[in-house]
């Protein structure tokens, strides 16, 4: 098993880096999202941004399955909005805000586009999860948080939870 890698909590400033596009489709790619699914896996997630562990190139890795073993690796992902008025309400949770959900609406008719682990580019119109789920992943590669989306107010009091909660770390 690779070893777990440090996920960044909110506020950390890391979190607002914008990600650089993935050129190289070398072993460190590939190392890297395996790594990336083992923190995942440990920390009990659905889906983990390079960014929150402060790797900041576009590379996002997911896996929706009950039974935990339909790892999803996307490379320079990216998406579409082909139905802006339809939206799909989420319960989302973020392993950078733990102990923290908010229900998020997104467009739920995307046209998305990525990579895999070889540079092949691949096309989907995903349903369901996915679709929210790369969305708040892809934000995560733009420095864009689930916190975000909710209240001034709110926000605050989520990160001064967070700073007294992690501040012994
Ligand atoms: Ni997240």
């Amino acid at each position: 098993m690779a070893k777990k890698l440090n996920i960044l909590i909110f506020p950390d400033p890391r979190l607002r880096k914008v990600a650089e596009k993935v050129t190289k489709f070398d072993k460190c790619l590939e190392k890297l999202a395996n790594d990336m699914l083992d923190t995942m896996y440990e920390a009990n997630g659905i889906g983990l941004a390079a960014t929150q562990v402060d790797k900041h190139i576009r590379l996002v890795v997911m896996d929706l399955s009950e039974e935990r073993n339909e790892p999803r690796i996307f490379v320079n992902p990216e998406y579409e909005v082909l139905d802006g008025h339809n939206l799909f309400e989420f319960e989302e949770g973020c392993l950078s805000i733990p102990g923290f959900n908010e229900t998020i609406a997104r467009p739920d008719k995307i046209r998305l586009i990525w990579q895999n682990l070889s540079g092949e580019t691949l096309e989907d119109t995903p349903e369901g999860i996915l679709t929210v789920c790369i969305q708040h992943e892809i934000d995560h590669l733009d420095g864009k948080l689930m916190v975000d989306y909710v209240s001034a107010l709110k926000r605050d009091r989520i990160r001064s939870k967070l700073l007294k909660d992690f501040k012994r770390n």
